[in-house]
Order: structure tokens, then sequence, then C-alpha cells
């Protein structure tokens, strides 16, 4: 397998658990670039679920050295739940769990101003998780990376100086308690002695395999639409999702990187706020949030869901320099008598046929669409594409005609086994 970035073409959520455990059999390392615990990838191993929000997904694979690069942001307490909770479920993370040393730290104020700022300024719909503030903190030089929480001299000063300014902001615009010294000290503390054997320099590392000619699959978190360049901005997270976070992220330059596969749902969906043109009425988007299982996996919050918005898809394509496609989710879209597929926006009077940066475009848009006849039958038993519906197959032809994108891989459910290649024998 070459060195394959494996990401999200819309908002996150698109199924990219599942299709990374597939691709990362084949892979030596698996290293996520960005985000953080923010993250829920699910993934379904012979009916048992395993959810990751922070840890690499090629964990769940016996002998995958797993890294959490640079441009990750790690709640220490997070990532120490969730090596229990794995480790409770029989895998070890000893000696294949690996930490950027400059990855930056989450603390609690981040948590805490997360939360705050979201009841009190423009609502983003966030995760609360603290990511933001910790991106903020980060490209405002004052952050606390993983270097830094092992050396106590710079700790200490780190965290004086970071309170200062957080107590002053928690009290003068929030009218919020402060946050201790010695209680933040003395837990951070307790987690660098547990975590300290996992950080280390990961880019280096990394390279180095790369230089051996060992398989290096970087996993992208949140979705193309999400990242704070490219996506729905300001509803967006705060790091890179798209493949160019992969090199920023990780320390491996972009001519190391083979190849781009984005991860399609075969429907649109979005948590949180922000514009969503193809978002369904409520009958369809109960039923599909309920067939579909479009709940959250970090806050279980319900998604918003829609149809197929080819603009975006084909904006994530392009940013991404996307070589394949993989479709997921087939099996919701079973029932429906017939489906629709955006292919234009009309706003006062004009047609978008590309995705716009105006976002009172984006949210006062009327959808063009395209119809397609449904297939009516069960497709989750469905083991190669000759077998799906024909109707099924005009549906993902047809997206393929429109993305300009090869689709390699179809999956219609939950567990590994439910995934087939477009084209046979698999070529994964
Ligand atoms: P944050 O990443 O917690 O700051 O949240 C910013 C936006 O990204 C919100 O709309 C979240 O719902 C969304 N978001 C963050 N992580 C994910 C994810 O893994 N899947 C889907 N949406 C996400």
């Amino acid at each position: 397998m070459p060195n394959t970035v494996i990401l999200g073409a819309q908002w996150g959520d698109e199924g990219k658990g599942k299709v990374i455990d597939i691709y990362a059999a084949k892979a030596d390392y698996i290293v996520r670039y960005q985000g953080g615990n923010n993250a829920g990838h699910t993934v379904v191993i012979g009916g048992e679920e395993f959810i990751l929000h922070l840890i690499p997904s090629g964990i769940l694979h016996k002998g995958k050295i797993c890294i959490i690069g640079n441009g990750v942001v790690v709640d220490p307490k997070a990532l120490l739940e969730e090596i229990e909770t794995i480790s409770k479920k029989g895998i070890s993370v000893d000696g294949r769990l690996l930490i950027s040393d400059q990855a930056h730290v989450i603390f609690p104020y981040h948590r805490k101003l997360d939360e705050l700022k979201e009841g009190k300024h423009g609502k983003i719909g966030t995760t609360k998780r603290g990511i933001g503030p910790c991106y903020a903190d980060k490209v405002a030089r004052s952050g606390i990376r993983m270097a830094d929480l092992l050396d106590d001299k710079v700790f200490r000063i780190k965290l004086k100086d970071n309170l200062d300014e957080k107590n002053e902001i928690l009290s003068k615009i929030y009218d919020a308690p402060a946050f201790s010294f010695d209680a933040i000290y003395a837990e951070y503390t307790a987690y660098a002695s547990k975590i300290r054997k996992y950080i280390t320099d990961t880019g280096h590392i990394l390279n180095e395999a790369i230089k051996k000619r060992k398989n290096v699959m970087f996993e992208g978190a949140q979705g193309t639409l999400l990242d704070v360049d490219h996506g729905t901005y300001p509803f967006v997270t705060s790091s890179n999702a798209t493949a160019g976070g992969a090199c920023t992220g990780t320390g491996v330059g972009p001519n190391k990187i083979d190849k781009v596969i984005g991860v399609v749902k075969a429907y649109t969906t979005r948590v949180g706020e922000g514009p969503f043109p193809t978002e369904f009425g409520p009958d369809l988007m109960d039923r599909i949030r309920k067939k579909g299982k479009e709940f959250g996996a970090t806050t279980g919050r319900p998604r918003r869901c829609g149809w197929f918005d080819s603009l975006v898809v084909k904006h994530s394509v392009e940013v991404n320099g996307m070589d394949e496609v993989v479709v997921t989710k087939l099996d919701v879209l079973d029932d429906l008598e017939s489906i629709k597929i955006c292919t234009a926006y009309k706003f006062e009077g004009r047609t978008y046929d590309r995705f716009p940066a105006n976002l009172r475009a984006m949210e006062g848009c009327q959808p063009v669409y395209e119809e397609l006849p449904g297939w009516k039958s069960d497709t989750t038993q469905v083991t190669s594409y000759i077998k799906l519906p024909a109707n099924a197959k005009r549906y993902l032809n047809r997206i393929q005609k429109i993305l300009d994108k090869k689709i390699v891989l179809i999956s219609v459910g939950c567990d590994r086994k439910q995934t087939f290649a477009r084209t046979q024998p698999a070529k994964l």
C-alpha cells in the first residue's frame, strides 16, 4: 500500500472509522494529523463496537504502530481514559502508541472557555472539548506542548503565564471562577508521568520509516467542510482536516504522500450549526437519521441529514487532490422511492455550480436537484458490486461521473465485512 491519506469529504461522520480500519490492515504506521477528542471513529468488528476519539483506529490491528502527530491537540485525561477502555477490551497500546512531543495539550481552561464562548458569543455548536481554544493558543504562540509538559521548569512557567491570562479572561469577560495553579499542576504532572513513555519525535520516526519503504496511512478526522481554511467558515473546526494537514500535522513532506482517498457518505450529514443547503424536511430527516443511526459518536447529538450535495464533494475532490472515492452507507437509502442529487445552488438570480465562500449564499440558496429512481431493496447483504440493484449502480455511476473520480469501495453496513470493491477483484 502506498503512503495514503484517508479523509472525510463532507462535514465529518462519513464512516471513515471503518474505511480506515480496512486500509489499516495494509499499513505499517497509522497517524492522526489534526483534531483531538472531538472526533469519533466507530469500528464494528465481529459485532463488537469500538469508538475511538484520539487514538488512531489502526490500534485495533495487532502490530501496527499508531502515531498522534504534532497537528493533533491532546487532552491527556481523555487519552488515558481511552487507553483504559480499549485495554479492558484486550487491546494494549504499549510499544505501539507514539505521541509527538510537539502536539499541543488541552487544559481544563480550554474546555471551560469553549463552553463559555459557545454560550455567550455566536454559536458554532462545538463539541466543547476545548479544541478551538487550544488551537487558538497554539497560533497565539502561548500553547503548551507535550515537550513543555515533560520539562518541569518549562511547564511551571508556561502554566503560570497561561493561567494569569486565562483567569483574567474568565473573571473579566465571563464572570467565571479562576482555575488554581496548584490543582492543574498536580493533575497534569501526574498525567505526564503516565504518558511520558509514549512521547517522542514522531516526525523523525515517520520519515525514517518512509525511507525504509514502510507504509504510512494518514487518518483524517472531521471532514473537508469542517476544515478551518476550506470549510464553511466560521462553522468549522479549528484545524486542517484536508490533505495538506497530513503534512503540517506530521512533519512528512508532500512528496512522500502517494494517494488521497476521500470517504463520501451516500447522502449528507452535519452536526452543529452552519449552512446546509440540501437539509431534509422533518419526515425524511427522522427516517434517515434513524435508519443511518445518525447520532454523534462523541456528543450523542442528533446529526442533521440531507441529500447528496455534489458541490460540496466536488470542492472536496479539488482541495484535497483526491485520487479515489469510497462511498459509505449506501444501504441507508434502500427504502427510498426516489433519490436526489444537488447539482447547483441558485441565489439572488445567480446559479452556482461551485461551492461559494459567501456564507449568505450558502445559507439562502435554493438547491437544484437531479432526481434518480430508488432501488427499494435491501443491500446490506450484498457482497459484490455486480449484485447491487441496477438503480443503486445507476446512483453510484452518476456520482462518479459528476465527481470525475473513481469510486473504489462501497460500504453497505457497519461491519468490516459489509464492504466491497467497485471493481473485482478487490484492490485495497
Ligand atoms: P469543535 O471541533 O469541537 O470546535 O467543533 C466545531 C464544529 O465541528 C462543530 O460543528 C462540531 O459539531 C463539528 N465537529 C467537530 N468534530 C466533529 C466530528 O468528528 N464529526 C462531525 N462534526 C464534528
